[in-house]
């Protein structure tokens, strides 16, 4: 499938099937008027007859004959006006493409992108289009031995009226493009079953990865040397398993200029069963996306080095399975973090903060600028937020002020939650200098706040993805590539501002 932007005359594109928006009020985008002109009118006596209401959602696909010259002809009825709202905006879009599931059409040509959507330009509306589309179209068919039908489209073009847009919504079509190659590629490392997505998996991906763009090399670190470095922490998350933990570093190089890194520390776990603080049945399922955090790291550096963004990135993923057996760690034990703090592991199943807290101190290392970590961390961020916007915590105003303008950019939103001292008592152990967990009151707070231990020596932000990165209720269970999108404009954005 490919995206491309149409700037000639569109009235001329016979071969393509288009996409018209129409309000309530019959009012058309540039295009749709031009190209109403170049079907007679049809469209407007339609209006006129009542034979199409406009309404946000409603379609209509013409059929085809001799007096209409193009493949197809859909109609979008964008609602009041042409003016829409971020989120309508995405639907229409996405409706618009299953509008056509019926048809064989191949090349689509989009006016839709013409309208105005608050608060932003055309360049966005483009890179929005091509991400939302990409999503719209993904489909993970691996295991199904009877793969479903998928769309005819070969291409889908976005139209562009004013020429003198046209460099920056180039820019913003292959940024779009990139983002959501990221987005897919960590769909589709995340949507593996945990059978197959292990530590070893992930680290022959991060190689596969490091192949493919020669701006990125990769060193795995294993469990003898995890020992040698005494990172106490991680290798009691992994003890119960039969699996091999991989402390995956990834470095990405697109500036020659010596720059301290960005660093992205993402979670690993290929299943989390709870260890023997073991889930119930019901919320183990969906555990094999414990593992997002480093899926998204590696969806990030693709994204970045298809985008030849002149930085300096680090990536290290934190991979390890939580299993209980003979060998597993046990309520109780007290245990040494790479930093020298001694945690007591109160519940096996915090496993994700103990991985992260070795990996934030090997971190310290590579000098960072910045750190930021993703991880599926606690369920308490989806009772906090839900399924739409991602749990912030930072040490930083200001890194936390970029992530959020990011995220808003990107439609990928984030919200910002405190990391205040208060919380930190929670954390108290009689016995070791902190238990890994906090109790149930703000469990994602202080989750963040157990991190922030180890993250003394840096500006750092940690993002709590576990209602976003994923859905995993019943049968509708998928990865979303969140929070690539932030990310990914956020580097930008970085690139924007050196
Ligand atoms: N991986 C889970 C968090 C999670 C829960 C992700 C639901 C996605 C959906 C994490 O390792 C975990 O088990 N957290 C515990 C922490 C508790 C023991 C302090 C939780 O949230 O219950
Ligand atoms: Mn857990
Ligand atoms: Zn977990």
């Amino acid at each position: 499938m490919k995206f491309t932007l149409q700037s000639v005359d569109l009235k001329k594109q016979h071969k393509f099937s288009l996409i018209i928006a129409v309000s309530e009020k019959g009012e058309f985008t540039a295009s749709g008027k031009e190209l109403d002109k170049a079907l007679n009118g049809q469209i407007t006596q339609l209006i006129k007859k009542g034979d199409f209401s406009g309404k946000s959602g409603h379609s209509l696909l013409l059929p085809q004959n001799s007096t209409q010259p193009y493949e197809h002809v859909l109609l979008m009825g964008c609602g009041k006006n042409i003016t829409v709202n971020e989120r309508d905006y995405k639907r229409l879009l996405t409706a618009s493409l299953k509008s056509f599931s019926q048809t064989k059409a191949t090349n689509l040509l989009c006016t839709l992108s013409e309208l105005t959507v608050a608060e932003h330009n055309l360049p966005w509306n483009i890179k929005q289009a091509v991400e939302t589309c990409a999503d719209a179209l993904y489909c993970f068919d691996t295991f199904k031995s009877e793969k479903p039908t998928s769309p005819t489209f070969k291409q889908i073009s976005f139209s562009v009226t004013d020429k003198k847009l046209l460099a920056a919504c180039e820019k913003a079509l292959s940024q779009g493009v990139a983002i959501s190659e990221g987005v897919s590629y960590t769909k589709n490392i995340a949507n593996l079953p945990s059978n197959i997505c292990t530590p070893t998996y992930i680290a022959q991906q991060a190689k596969l990865l490091a192949k493919e763009f020669p701006a990125i090399s990769v060193k795995i670190i294993e469990e003898r040397e995890m020992e040698k470095l005494g990172m106490g922490a991680f290798l009691s998350v992994t003890k119960g398993s039969a699996e091999n933990a991989k402390l995956i570093c990834l470095e990405y190089k697109g500036t020659s200029k010596k720059q301290a890194p960005i660093a992205l520390v993402g979670k690993g776990i290929t299943f989390d069963t709870g260890g023997l603080s073991l889930k119930p049945a019901d919320a183990m399922v969906g555990m094999k996306y414990d593992m997002c955090g480093a899926a998204t790291v590696l969806g990030t550096l693709k994204a970045a080095a298809t985008l030849k963004l002149p930085l300096h990135l680090v990536g290290l993923l934190a991979t390890a399975e939580n299993m209980p057996s003979g060998t597993a760690s046990k309520p109780e034990d007290i245990v040494t973090s790479l930093s020298g703090q001694t945690i007591e592991i109160m519940n096996t199943d915090a496993e994700g903060r103990l991985v992260l807290c070795d990996t934030l101190t090997y971190c310290e290392r590579y000098k960072p600028e910045v750190v930021i970590d993703i991880a599926t961390l606690t369920g308490a961020v989806v009772i906090a937020l839900g399924h739409h916007a991602t749990g912030l915590l930072s040490n930083n105003d200001g890194l936390a002020n970029d992530l959020l303008t990011a995220g808003k950019q990107s439609y990928d939103r984030a919200w910002q939650l405190p990391l205040w001292d208060e919380y930190q008592d929670q954390l108290k152990s009689p016995f070791a200098d902190m238990s890994n967990v906090g109790g149930r009151p703000g469990g994602t707070i202080t989750a963040a706040c157990f991190l922030s231990r180890f993250a003394k020596k840096f500006q750092w932000a940690h993002l709590d993805v576990a209602g976003t990165a994923a859905m995993m209720g019943g049968n509708d269970r998928y990865a979303t590539g969140r929070p690539v999108p932030l990310l990914t404009q956020y580097l930008i954005n970085k690139c924007e501002k050196k």
